[in-house]
C-alpha cells in the first residue's frame, strides 16, 4: 500500500485526514510537533490502524530540512501545518514566517523526492476572496480570484496575509521545480473535533454558546471537514484534478448561525445581538463547481454546526445548559435504576442520565471487573452520581442455549419489577423489550406490510421455528405486562431492533458483532434483511419515555429495514480497502 506524508497532523483538519488516509488503506507518515505530547499525539495512535500503519515524526515548519524524512519514501505529501489563530502580537514571527517558510520549506524537501507524485496544499478562502472587492449577494467568487496581500496587511488581517503569501509562494515554487501542486481552500471548517484541543474555526461556534453577550457582525464561508477531507483525498487520488479547489459551503451571517443554533438547541443562552451597530456584512456567492466536479458533496450548514456542538460536548468544551424543569429535577436530584449497567445501550442511557443530571444507580454483574465498569466510571458526573451495584437476573449463571435465555429474561424482568412493586416512589418503568418481541407470527413480513406496536410476537411461532432469543424477549415483554397491569405500575417498553453505532464498553455486543462480521475476512454475508436502528437513538427513547408524562405502551425503534447485502455495498463505499464478502 503506498505511503503519503501529512503535516500538522495534530490539528483539527489534520487528524480527520489521517484517520480517513489510514481508512482507506494508506501508510501514512505524520509530522507533529510534540510527539511526547500525548494531548497531541493519542487520539492519532488510537486510531484503526495506526498500530500498522501511522508513524508519527518530529517537525518544525521553521527547521531548515526538517521535513527531508517525513516525505521520503512517500507518493504523496498533504501539507496543512500552518498557525491558524487572529491574536498576535508579532505576526511576521506567529504567522507569516510559519507559514511561508514553512511551505517552501516542505516544498524543498518534496523537490529532492523524485517518489512524490502530487503534493495537496491546505490553503483557505483566505487566499482567494480578500482583495478589496466588495463582497455582497451580487458577488461570485471563483478560483481565479485572488486575495491582494497588501490589501489584506493594510487591514491587519495577518491571518490572511500569511495563507496568501504562502499558496503564491507555492504555486511559483512548485512551477519553477516541476512539482504537480493543488490547493484545497476551505472557508472557516466545522465538523467533529478529533483532537482534545479546540481549533480556531470551532472555537467560533463555541465562543457563540458559551454565554456570549454579542455576536461579530460579520459573514463567514463555512464548510463541513469531512467535504473538506474528501476534497484533499480527492485532490490527491484524481490524476486530472489540478489547481485550486474552493471549498464553501456557503457563507452566512452570524446573525443566521445564531439562529440555527437557537433552531437547533432551544435551551441554549444565545447572544441577542451583533458586536456592533452597523448594518449586517452581507452574504456573498463562491463557487462550488469545482468542488464538486472533483466529487464533493458538500453538507448542509445546519448539520455542520450540528455536528460542532455535539462533538463540543462530547469532548467536553462545553456544558449544555439544562432546561429550566430538567434544572430543576436536577437540584433534587432524581434518582433512577438502569440494570445490566454495563452493556452496550445501557452504557449509553447511563452517559445521557448522568448528563441529564440523574443520579444514577446501575446493576452490573461484575463490579470488580474493569472491563465492565471502567468506561461507566469514567464517565462524566460517575464520581458524584453513579452507584454500581452488583445484581444478577438469577441467582446461578447462564451460559448460551434456550433455557440460558429464557430463565434470565423472563425470571429477571419479573425479579425487577417485583421490587418495583415493594418500592413506592418508583414512577414508571421503562424496559428495554425488543423488535424480536413484535415482528415474529404467522404474517409473512413483505415490503407491502407495516409492522407497528400492535403486533406481538407468537411465542408458538417462535418455538417452531427455535427463535429463542425472540421467544425469551417475547415472554418477557407479555410477563411484564400482565404483572404491571397486575400491581399497577405505571410500564413502557423500548422495542429496538439490530442497534449499532459507537460503542462505550470495551467488549464487543452482539449487534456490533453483526456489523464486524462483514469487514472481518469472512466469503459470505447472511442472507436476511433486518431493522437498524442508532444506539443513541435508543437510549434517547428510553429517556424520553421515562421523562415525558404521555408517553405510554411499547416503541418501536427502527430506523429501517436493510438486506445484509446493501449494509455489505455501504460499507464498501465507506471503506473501499476494506475486504467485504461477495455473496
Ligand atoms: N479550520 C479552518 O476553518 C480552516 C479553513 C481554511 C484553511 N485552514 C487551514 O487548514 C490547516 C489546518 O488548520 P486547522 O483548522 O486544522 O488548525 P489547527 O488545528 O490549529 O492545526 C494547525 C496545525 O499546524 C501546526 N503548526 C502550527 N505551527 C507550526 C509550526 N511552527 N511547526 C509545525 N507545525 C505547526 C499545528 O501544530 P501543533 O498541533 O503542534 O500546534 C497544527 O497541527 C491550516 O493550514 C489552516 O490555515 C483551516
Amino acid at each position: 500500500m503506498s505511503t503519503v506524508a501529512v503535516t500538522g497532523a495534530s490539528g483539527f483538519i489534520a487528524s480527520c485526514l489521517v484517520k480517513c488516509l489510514l481508512e482507506r488503506g494508506y501508510n501514512v507518515k505524520a509530522s507533529v510537533r510534540y510527539p511526547n505530547d500525548p494531548k497531541k499525539t493519542h487520539h492519532l495512535l488510537a486510531l484503526d490502524g495506526a498500530k500498522e500503519r501511522l508513524k508519527l515524526i518530529k517537525a518544525d515548519l521553521l527547521e531548515e530540512g526538517s521535513f527531508d524524512s517525513l516525505v521520503d519514501g512517500c507518493v504523496g505529501v498533504f501539507h496543512t501545518a500552518s498557525p491558524f489563530f487572529f491574536d498576535t502580537k508579532d505576526p511576521q514571527a506567529d504567522l507569516l514566517d510559519p507559514a511561508l517558510k514553512g511551505t517552501l520549506n516542505i516544498l524543498n524537501s518534496v523537490a529532492k523526492t523524485p517518489s512524490i507524485k502530487r503534493v495537496v496544499l491546505t490553503s483557505s478562502e483566505a487566499a482567494v476572496s480578500f482583495n478589496g472587492t466588495p463582497l455582497n449577494e451580487q458577488t461570485f467568487v471563483d478560483e481565479t480570484w485572488w486575495s491582494d496581500a497588501d490589501y489584506c496587511r493594510k487591514n491587519q488581517l495577518w491571518y490572511l496575509v500569511s495563507k496568501t503569501i504562502a499558496e503564491e509562494a507555492a504555486w511559483k515554487f512548485a512551477k519553477e521545480k516541476g512539482i504537480d501542486l493543488v490547493t484545497i481552500n476551505p472557508a472557516a471548517v466545522l465538523g467533529p473535533l478529533l483532537q482534545p484541543s479546540l481549533n480556531t474555526s470551532c472555537a467560533n461556534i463555541h465562543n457563540l454558546i458559551s454565554g456570549a453577550e454579542t455576536f461579530p457582525n460579520a459573514t463567514y464561508g463555512f464548510v463541513n471537514v469531512k467535504d473538506v477531507i474528501d476534497a484533499h483525498i480527492l485532490a490527491f487520488e484524481t490524476p486530472s484534478a489540478n489547481g485550486r479547489y474552493l471549498m464553501v459551503e456557503r457563507t452566512a451571517h452570524h446573525s443566521e448561525v445564531v439562529n440555527i443554533l437557537r433552531e437547533l438547541y432551544p435551551n441554549f443562552k444565545l447572544p441577542e445581538k451583533a458586536s456592533d451597530d452597523k448594518p449586517y456584512a452581507p452574504t456573498y456567492n463562491v463557487s462550488k463547481k469545482r468542488a464538486e466536479e472533483l466529487g464533493v458533496k458538500f453538507t448542509p450548514l445546519k448539520e455542520s454546526i450540528r455536528q460542532t456542538v455535539e462533538s463540543l460536548k462530547e469532548n467536553n468544551h462545553f456544558k449544555a445548559p439544562k432546561k429550566k424543569k430538567e434544572a430543576e429535577r436536577a437540584s433534587v436530584m432524581a434518582t433512577v435504576a438502569v440494570t445490566g449497567g454495563s452493556g452496550f445501550i445501557a452504557s449509553w442511557i447511563i452517559k445521557f442520565l448522568l448528563q441529564r443530571g440523574y443520579a444514577v444507580k446501575a446493576s452490573v454483574r461484575y463490579p470488580d471487573d474493569p472491563k465492565k465498569t471502567h468506561h461507566l466510571l469514567a464517565l462524566d458526573g460517575a464520581k458524584e452520581r453513579l452507584k454500581l451495584i452488583k445484581a444478577d437476573l438469577l441467582e446461578e449463571g447462564f451460559n448460551f442455549g434456550q433455557k440460558d435465555l429464557l430463565e434470565p429474561a423472563v425470571k429477571g424482568t419479573l425479579n425487577v419489577l417485583g421490587s418495583v412493586a415493594k418500592t413506592p416512589s418508583v414512577k414508571r418503568v421503562v424496559l428495554t423489550s425488543s423488535e424480536a418481541a413484535v415482528c415474529f407470527t404467522r404474517t409473512p413480513r413483505t415490503p407491502q406490510v407495516v409492522i407497528d406496536e400492535t403486533w406481538f410476537s407468537d411465542p408458538d411461532f417462535c418455538r417452531e421455528n427455535k427463535l429463542w432469543y425472540p421467544l425469551s424477549k417475547t415472554l418477557a415483554e407479555s410477563a411484564a405486562w400482565e404483572f404491571a397491569k397486575e400491581k399497577g405500575i405505571d410500564l413502557i417498553t423500548i422495542n429496538p431492533t439490530m442497534v449499532i453505532g459507537p460503542m462505550l464498553q470495551p467488549s464487543l455486543n452482539t449487534s456490533s458483532a453483526a456489523v464486524l462480521s462483514m469487514i472481518n475476512g469472512a466469503e459470505t454475508y447472511a442472507d436476511v434483511s433486518v431493522g437498524w436502528v442508532n444506539v443513541k437513538d435508543v437510549a434517547n427513547a428510553h429517556i424520553l419515555a421515562f421523562e415525558n408524562t404521555k408517553a405510554s405502551g411499547r416503541y418501536l425503534m427502527v430506523e429501517r429495514v436493510a438486506h445484509f447485502a446493501e449494509v455489505v455495498k455501504m460499507l464498501r463505499n465507506l471503506y473501499p480497502n476494506f475486504k467485504t464478502p461477495e455473496k
